[in-house]
């Protein structure tokens, strides 16, 4: 099962993480704490799903791990954290959640799983973009860590889920995904 994101990043959003770079550090460092919180309220939702359970608390290791690497960045550079904000583009996919429990289920998987190759296209892009040899190092090995997470999402629905009920609701969500990306404004954030 393959997945490719409907519409890629612009330029505009890159050039705009360049110049605002430390402001993009700190939403990032955010992301990786939501993504590691993401996993674990899985865990906690579903106690009885065993293969979900042990996927996502591996998960929520590894995102806390990327979380304690950008904290480094964050400190070195003589930043601060920021309080939590709601981040509208997740907010937005959200909004798509079917309801009934195995809908809701499987849109949680596939939303995630949108979400990480999302993440794991910017990252790369980053890793481009900057001039600074540490931060190249770092989003490169960023990258090639988040390119695995969306499969990991797939994965798990492929336990639950039929391959058509799957795909059929994938395809869904990639276009929703890229009608939230085309409309945000673009800011320094990593959505
Ligand atoms: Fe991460
Ligand atoms: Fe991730």
């Amino acid at each position: 099962m393959n997945l490719t994101l409907a519409t890629p990043t612009s330029s505009a959003w890159v050039e705009n993480i360049v110049t605002n770079f430390d402001e993009f550090l700190l939403d990032h460092a955010a992301n990786e704490r939501k993504a590691a919180m993401m996993a674990m309220s899985l865990v906690a939702h579903y106690p009885d799903r065993l293969e979900l359970m042990e996927a996502m608390i591996d998960l929520a290791l590894e995102e806390l791990n990327h979380f304690r690497q950008v904290v480094r960045i964050v400190n070195q550079r003589g930043l601060v954290l920021t309080a939590d904000e709601k981040d509208p583009y997740v907010n937005q996919l959200r909004h798509h959640f079917r309801k009934g429990s195995e809908h809701y289920f499987l849109d949680r998987l596939l939303s995630a799983a949108v979400i990480e190759a999302r993440g794991a296209e910017r990252f790369s892009l980053v890793a481009q973009a900057v001039s600074d040899a540490q931060l190249t190092t770092f989003y490169s090995t960023l990258a090639k860590s988040e390119e695995k997470h969306h499969q990991l999402f797939l994965d798990q629905a492929s336990i639950y889920f039929d391959t058509e009920s799957i795909l059929d609701r994938l395809d869904e969500w990639l276009e929703i995904e890229k009608r939230i990306v085309e409309q945000l404004p673009i800011h320094p954030r990593l959505h």
